[in-house]
């Protein structure tokens, strides 16, 4: 299969597209500077050059393709609404372009918000709707699209771990060397889903193949980690004190990552794991934790 995979040269991108070459599909790889080309190139990997922003290049990528894997985003977290905003257009042309095609759309999503009190799971539909929306609400944009639309949702972990990470756990990591402590919120009770970006590469290759449309994927190894665990192991791995810090001083504690450090973001994978015949191997967040990953 020829396969369009956009952010084919950011974390998960790369491991995706490892994943997909070895399972003997043809990537090519939006790519929007020489560095990310060229990352793309020495993996094996044909560029298609463009900005996330040039719907025109998005829609001859989606046409030229049997598939695509939409892993892209601006992260752009000093202004959340236009990552938002991006992201709603990107997936808005995908959906226009791909339905009546038959062709697979694969687009990242995440577990937040989609259960309170509990681990989230794939049956669990998220309230996210419309532009204003986290993400632009393209997860329900996607799959309201089905059966037109053979689309399939990849809910990521809100930690895909590894050496090399610049996410969420990178951010937490930061903010406790710059204030000089690692830091939880309230009880650090709170846990989080994780999965290794190796165990992440494949379960999107898997993915590919095996998931039907309107499958909303749980790309998740361990169920939740409590945040008062991670904090741990960040001060030991920085020789740093661990302390609580009050929800109302979270985001002085922690900058941007307070919003999602401070909520619980636990999720299943049962249903995942069985429909894909995935079974992580990778290390655990902890383990990543404790061999240098974020503090060497
Ligand atoms: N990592 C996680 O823990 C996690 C958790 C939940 C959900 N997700 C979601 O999973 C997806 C992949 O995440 P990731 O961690 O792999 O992200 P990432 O490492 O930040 O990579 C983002 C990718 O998007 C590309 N990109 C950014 N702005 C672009 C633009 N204006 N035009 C073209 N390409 C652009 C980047 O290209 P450059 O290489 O040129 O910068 C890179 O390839 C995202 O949608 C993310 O929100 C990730």
């Amino acid at each position: 299969m020829r396969v369009f995979v956009t952010g084919a040269s950011g974390w998960i991108g790369s491991a995706t597209v490892d994943e997909l070459l070895a399972a003997g599909h043809d990537v090519v790889g939006l790519a929007r500077s020489d560095a990310s080309a060229a990352s793309i190139e020495a993996k094996g990997a044909v560029v298609h050059r463009g900005d996330l922003d040039a719907l025109d290049v998005l829609r001859a990528g989606a046409q030229e393709a049997d598939a695509v894997v939409h892993l892209a985003n601006k992260h752009d977290w000093g202004n959340p609404a236009e990552s938002a905003r991006a992201e709603r257009a990107a997936v808005e042309t995908f959906v226009e372009t791909l339905t009546g095609t038959g062709k697979p759309f694969l687009l990242a999503s995440g577990v937040a918000l989609l259960a309170e009190g509990r681990a989230a799971t794939e049956a669990d539909r998220s309230n996210a709707r419309g532009p204003q929306a986290p993400r632009g609400g393209t997860e329900n944009l996607a799959l309201d699209a089905v059966p037109g639309l053979a689309a399939v949702s990849l809910r990521f972990a809100p930690t895909v771990h590894g050496v090399g990470d610049h996410g969420f756990i990178a951010a937490v990591t930061r903010a406790a060397q710059e204030r000089g402590y690692a830091g939880y919120v309230g009880e650090g009770s709170n846990a989080w889903a994780a999965v290794h970006v190796s165990d992440a590469g494949k379960a999107v290759a898997l993915a590919l193949g095996q998931a039907p449309a309107g499958t909303a994927l749980h790309v998740v190894a361990e169920q939740g980690v409590p945040t008062r665990e991670v904090a741990e192991a960040i001060g030991r791995g920085l020789g740093l004190p661990v302390r609580s810090v009050a929800p109302d001083e979270a985001e002085a504690a922690f900058g941007w990552i307070a919003g999602f450090w401070g909520i619980d973001m636990r999720a299943d994978s049962a249903d995942t794991r069985r429909l894909l015949g995935w079974t992580p191997t990778g290390p655990t967040l902890l383990e990543d934790l404790a061999a240098g990953a974020y503090t060497s």
